[in-house]
C-alpha cells in the first residue's frame, strides 16, 4: 500500500491518506479535497470513484473474479441454495442447518401480499409490462406495511428486508398472471422458495402444478447469479435513495426503475430479442458489423461489462445451465446455436479483443428462462426478484455505517453564469 498521495493543484501540494481494503484496489480518501484546495473530482459515470465501504461482495474485472462474503460465485452456484446466499448476504456467514431452515421458515411466513393489493395491480392496463408494476407495487408496499419503515429500529429494518426478499416472487408472479388474465395464485409455504415461485407463476387453481427438479434448481441458480453486484447502477440506486433516510420500500422500486433500462438489468430481454432477430448463424456477420460501427447505435446485448474485462464468470455458468435445462426439457432451441456462434466469432474479432468484450451474465439467460417459459417481458423483473436480496442487504451495510452521510455530488457548472431577468415583452 502507498503511504499517501500527494495532488499538486495550483502551487500548493496537499496530502491524502490511502486506505486499502482486504483485496482490491487501494482507494485515495478525498473526502476533504474540496475544503483543503477549492476544487472538485470529476467523474461522470464513476468509473473511478469508490462510494463507500463495503464488506459484501467483491469483483476483480480483469481476472473474471465475483465473491460473495468470500465465497466464490462458481461455487454457491453448484452448491449452495438462493436462501442460503441470501442469508450469507444479509448476515455475512454461512448458516448452520437450523439457522438456515429458521430463516427458510421466517422468509416463507412473508410471501403473502396484503389482500387490497390485488386491487391495486387491476389499476394497470393489461399490456403493462411487468417491470412497470413491479416499480408501483413495490413502492406501494410502504402504505401496507408502516410498521418496518423507521429505518433506525435495526429490527424493523430485517422485518422489511424479509418482507422485500419473500414478497417480491409473489408480486412478479402477480404482474405475470395479470399480464395474462389469469387468477392469481397464492403461495404455498411448504414449498422451496424458488418452487413456490415457478408455482404461482405457472400453476392455476384448476390442477395440481408438477415441475422437473431440473428447473427449479435452474432457476435457483440463476436467481443465486443475480443476488448482488457490488456498486452497480442499481445498487447505487438504493443506497442513494436509501442515503436520505426514505424507507426500504420505496428504495426498492427505486432501484427496480434503474435496473429496467437495457444497459442494466433490461439486457437480458434485449439479449433474446437480438438473438432471435439475427435467427440464423449465416446473419451473425452482419450484426457484429453493425456492432462495430461507430455509426449505428447497435450493440451486441448480452456484451461488455463496465467491470469486468474478461470472461463474466456468470455468463460460464448460465451458458453450462442452458444445456441442463434444454436437456431436461426436451427442448432443442436454435437461438442457443446462434449464441454460442456469436460468442465465438465475437471472442475471435479483434474489435471485441481490444475494448475486452465478453458475454456478460444477460447473455444467455434469456434462453433459459424462455424455454421454461417466461415471457421476455418477464426477464428483469426475475432480476429484480433475485437482485432485491443484494439491495437490501447493501442498504442495511449503508444505514449501519457510522460514515453514512446524504449521498450529494456535485459537478462542473458549464451553463450561463449569472444575468438580469428580462420582461416578455422585452425579449
Ligand atoms: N457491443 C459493441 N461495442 C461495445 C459493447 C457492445 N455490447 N459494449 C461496449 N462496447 C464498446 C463501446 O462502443 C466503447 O467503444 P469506444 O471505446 O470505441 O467508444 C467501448 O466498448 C467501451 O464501452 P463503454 O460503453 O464506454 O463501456 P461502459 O463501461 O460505459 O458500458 C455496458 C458497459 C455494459 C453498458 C456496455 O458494455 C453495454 O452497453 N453492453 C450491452 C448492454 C449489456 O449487455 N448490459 C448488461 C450489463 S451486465 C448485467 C448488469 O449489470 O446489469
Amino acid at each position: 500500500m502507498a503511504d499517501g498521495a500527494t495532488l499538486r493543484f495550483g502551487n500548493k501540494d496537499t496530502a491524502f491518506a490511502v486506505r486499502s481494503g482486504t483485496t482490491g484496489p487501494d482507494v485515495i480518501d478525498i473526502r476533504k479535497l474540496y475544503a483543503q484546495t477549492g476544487a472538485f473530482t470529476f467523474d461522470p459515470g464513476f468509473t473511478s470513484t469508490a462510494s463507500c465501504e463495503s464488506g459484501l461482495t467483491f469483483i476483480d474485472g480483469d481476472e473474471g473474479v465475483l465473491l460473495h462474503r468470500g465465497y466464490p460465485i462458481e461455487q454457491l452456484a453448484e452448491d449452495s441454495s438462493f436462501m442460503e446466499v441470501s442469508y450469507l448476504l444479509l448476515n455475512g456467514e454461512l448458516p448452520g442447518k437450523a439457522e438456515l431452515d429458521r430463516f427458510s421458515h421466517t422468509i416463507s411466513r412473508h410471501t403473502m401480499l396484503h389482500e387490497q393489493l390485488a386491487n391495486f395491480y387491476r389499476g394497470f392496463r393489461r399490456d403493462a409490462h411487468p417491470m412497470a408494476i413491479m416499480c408501483g407495487v413495490v413502492g406501494a408496499l410502504s402504505a401496507f406495511y408502516h410498521d418496518s419503515t423507521d429505518i433506525s429500529d435495526p429490527r424493523q429494518r430485517m422485518i422489511a428486508s424479509h418482507r422485500l426478499i419473500a414478497k417480491m416472487p409473489t408480486i412478479a408472479a402477480m404482474a405475470y398472471k395479470y399480464s395474462i388474465g389469469q387468477p392469481f395464485i397464492y403461495p404455498r409455504n411448504d414449498l422451496s422458495y424458488t418452487h413456490n415461485f415457478l408455482r404461482m407463476t405457472f400453476g392455476v387453481p384448476a390442477e395440481d402444478y408438477h415441475v422437473d427438479p431440473v428447473v427449479v434448481r435452474a432457476l435457483d441458480r440463476i436467481f443465486i447469479l443475480h443476488a448482488d453486484h457490488e456498486q452497480n447502477a442499481s445498487t447505487s440506486t438504493v443506497r442513494l435513495a436509501g442515503s436520505s433516510g426514505a424507507n426500504p420500500f420505496a428504495c426498492i422500486a427505486a432501484g427496480i426503475a434503474c435496473l429496467w433500462g437495457p444497459a442494466h438489468g433490461g439486457a437480458n430481454e434485449a439479449a433474446l430479442n437480438m438473438l432471435r432477430e439475427i435467427g440464423t448463424p449465416d446473419r451473425i456477420p452482419h450484426y457484429i458489423a453493425r456492432a462495430k460501427d461507430k455509426n449505428d447505435p447497435f450493440r451486441l446485448m448480452g456484451f461488455g461489462h463496465r467491470v469486468y474485462k474478461n470472461y463474466d464468470p456468470r455468463a460460464s455458468v448460465m451458458q453450462k445451465t442452458v444445456r441442463e435445462v434444454l436437456t431436461a426439457l426436451g427442448v432443442s432451441d436454435p437461438v442457443f446455436d446462434v449464441a454460442l456462434q456469436l460468442e465465438e466469432m465475437a471472442l475471435n474479432d479483434p474489435y471485441f479483443i481490444e475494448k475486452k468484450l465478453f458475454p456478460n451474465v444477460d447473455f444467455y439467460s434469456g434462453i433459459i428462462l424462455s424455454a421454461m417459459g417466461f415471457p421476455t417481458t418477464m426477464f428483469t423483473a426475475l432480476f429484480a426478484l433475485a437482485r432485491t436480496v443484494g439491495w437490501v442487504a447493501q442498504w442495511n451495510e449503508m444505514i449501519s455505517d457510522p460514515d453514512q452521510k446524504i449521498g450529494r455530488p456535485r459537478q462542473l457548472y458549464t451553463g450561463p453564469t449569472r444575468r438580469d431577468y428580462v420582461a416578455v415583452e422585452a425579449r
